[in-house]
């Protein structure tokens, strides 16, 4: 008869729970040579999370800050290809796995970066009948050992780019009590404003974490022959911000996002003065702002 993991006494002899200590105390450590860390979320997907996020990075970078980027999105990674790392060969190095150098020498880590060829999806290898059950502690784990097993180094800044929903919110206060403050993306319908608004929520009342603003993605439309700009939605939305959320841009919709993040270069790289460029350059200046004035303040009393 096979055995159930729930006939097994106590841990099988696995020693999980130390395992897993262990693994946090060098989360632990690792983090502390970590000055800001930013989570980019939304309930919504398909917004626009991971471009805000590559663009994000891009402007740190560009700041000569030194910027790590999480992909915290397991199952539907994309941040490999918008940074144009895809098939890089990871190594192992004594400290642990050294992430992806992409342009201006951001560092990236993404499942991605781990699968064997384009088709395959992330499968957990657990207990068929509770699939559904291991799948969130499977992908915790792995977030786990994506910021506690990689070689970070010093950063100035760690952005994590996390997938649609947010069920991953518990996990992040889980496993980062360090984190500064959310960035949350939506776009300016009410059908995508009403779930976000759940998603602020959800990260002001789990997380005890600031949301430091939100981006509104693809408000209009800018020619790309004219560069004129066309509102895509027919009201304007300021003051029907969630929450009272502060506004930290809003992004219109241009093609050449899209086409500079399948090329794998961020977009304010090769179009800052366009008016996608410029939204995307004031909302980092914003967020900057925000994490060196959280900074000179008294330190938040820590999460219970
Ligand atoms: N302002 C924009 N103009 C043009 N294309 C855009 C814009 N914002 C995002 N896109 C494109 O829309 C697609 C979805 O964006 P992205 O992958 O950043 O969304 P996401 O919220 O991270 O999605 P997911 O929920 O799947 O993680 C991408 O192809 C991206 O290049
Ligand atoms: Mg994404």
């Amino acid at each position: 008869m096979p055995k159930r993991y729930r006939d097994i006494a106590g841990d099988g002899g696995s020693n999980v729970a130390g395992q897993v200590a262990e693994q946090m105390v060098r989360l632990r450590a690792r983090m502390a040579g970590v000055k800001h860390t930013v989570a980019v979320m939304s309930g919504k997907g398909g917004v626009g999370k991971s471009t805000v996020t590559t663009n994000l990075a891009a402007f740190f970078a560009l700041q000569g800050w030194r910027v790590g980027v999480v992909d915290a999105d397991i199952n539907g990674p994309s941040l490999a290809k918008m940074f144009g790392v895809r098939g890089h060969q990871l190594r192992l190095a004594a400290s642990g796995v050294l992430p992806a150098r992409a342009a201006l020498g951001v560092q990236l880590i993404s499942m991605d970066l781990f699968l064997a060829d384009d088709k395959t999806p992330v499968v957990w290898d657990g207990p068929k009948a509770e699939t559904f059950l291991w799948r969130g502690t499977m992908e915790m784990h792995t977030l786990r050992e994506f910021l506690s097993d990689v070689q970070w180094g010093e950063l100035d800044i760690l952005l994590i780019d996390l997938p649609p929903g947010t069920d991953r919110i518990s996990t992040l206060r889980d496993l980062l009590p360090t984190l500064q403050g959310t960035v949350v993306v939506t776009i300016p319908s009410a059908v995508s404003q009403l779930v976000v608004a759940k998603s602020i929520t959800m990260a002001r009342d789990l997380l005890h974490t600031p949301v430091i603003g939100l981006v509104e993605n693809m408000t209009a439309y800018v020619c790309p022959t004219c560069g004129d700009v066309h509102p895509l939605f027919g009201r304007p939305t300021a003051d029907e911000m969630p929450l009272g959320v502060p506004l930290l841009g809003r992004i219109p919709f241009d093609p050449r996002m899209a086409e500079a993040g399948d090329r794998g270069t961020p977009y304010v790289l090769e179009h800052s003065a366009s008016p996608a460029g410029q939204a995307l350059l004031q909302m980092g200046e914003q967020v900057r702002t925000f994490l060196e004035t959280a900074q000179a303040e008294p330190a938040r009393s820590p999460v219970s």
